[in-house]
């Protein structure tokens, strides 16, 4: 590595920690949300995963280790600067799951779904506000897709790791293509 590159990386993990503590859109997932969905979605029978929006100490990527699970972890403000929408998945990636930036999520919808059509990932579960469900144009793209859509709704308000009460969004986990869910709505 030379020393630009260094530098770099030096860089963006300053950028990240600053990031973390000012930047609204960092939500930090708590780790009994990460271990419930990956109950729920049977995480071990996916072969190569990705995590978009996810850095080093991120409970999707440290539980994925302790499973030995093969997976790609990448985050805007790793030594990469790994933007979601331009960084391509995995090869042969079978699942995408994260949390991503509750204010970027139409764009991210939409994205996840081209993935899926460019057949470049196979399924995702996206952390969503439940409000993702209402507006025209949201509900357009749904409803292209429920055959294979499951919805996991959230009975109590997820708190989020290093964020105030006041941050109290209701959520839902948004799932296309997971074979382990049975029924369109769960509640969990
Ligand atoms: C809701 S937080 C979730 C953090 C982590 N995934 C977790 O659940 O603990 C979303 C993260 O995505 C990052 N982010 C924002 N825009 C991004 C982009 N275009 N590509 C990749 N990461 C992005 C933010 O900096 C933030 O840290």
């Amino acid at each position: 590595m030379n020393k630009q590159e260094q530098l770099s990386i030096i860089d963006n993990s300053t950028t990240y920690e600053v990031d973390k503590t000012q930047n609204k859109d960092h939500v930090a997932t708590p780790r009994w949300v990460v271990e419930n969905i990956y109950d729920l979605i049977d995480i071990k029978s996916f072969k190569m995963i990705w995590f978009p929006f996810n850095n080093y100490d991120s409970h999707f990527k440290l539980k994925a280790d302790e499973l030995n699970l093969q997976y790609k972890a990448t985050h805007i403000f790793d030594n990469l600067g790994n933007d979601f929408f331009t960084t391509l998945p995995p090869k042969d990636c079978d699942l995408l799951i994260s949390n991503p930036p509750f204010s970027q999520q139409n764009e991210i919808i939409k994205r996840s779904f081209e993935l899926v059509e460019l057949g470049l990932i196979k399924s995702f579960c996206l952390l969503l506000p439940l409000s993702t469900l209402e507006t025209p144009k949201r509900a357009e793209i749904y409803e292209k897709y429920i055959d294979k859509l499951n919805i996991l709704i959230f009975k109590k308000r997820i708190k989020f790791l290093g964020k105030a009460t006041s941050f109290n969004t209701a959520c839902c986990w948004v799932c296309y293509n997971i074979d382990s869910l049975k029924q369109k709505i769960i509640w969990i």
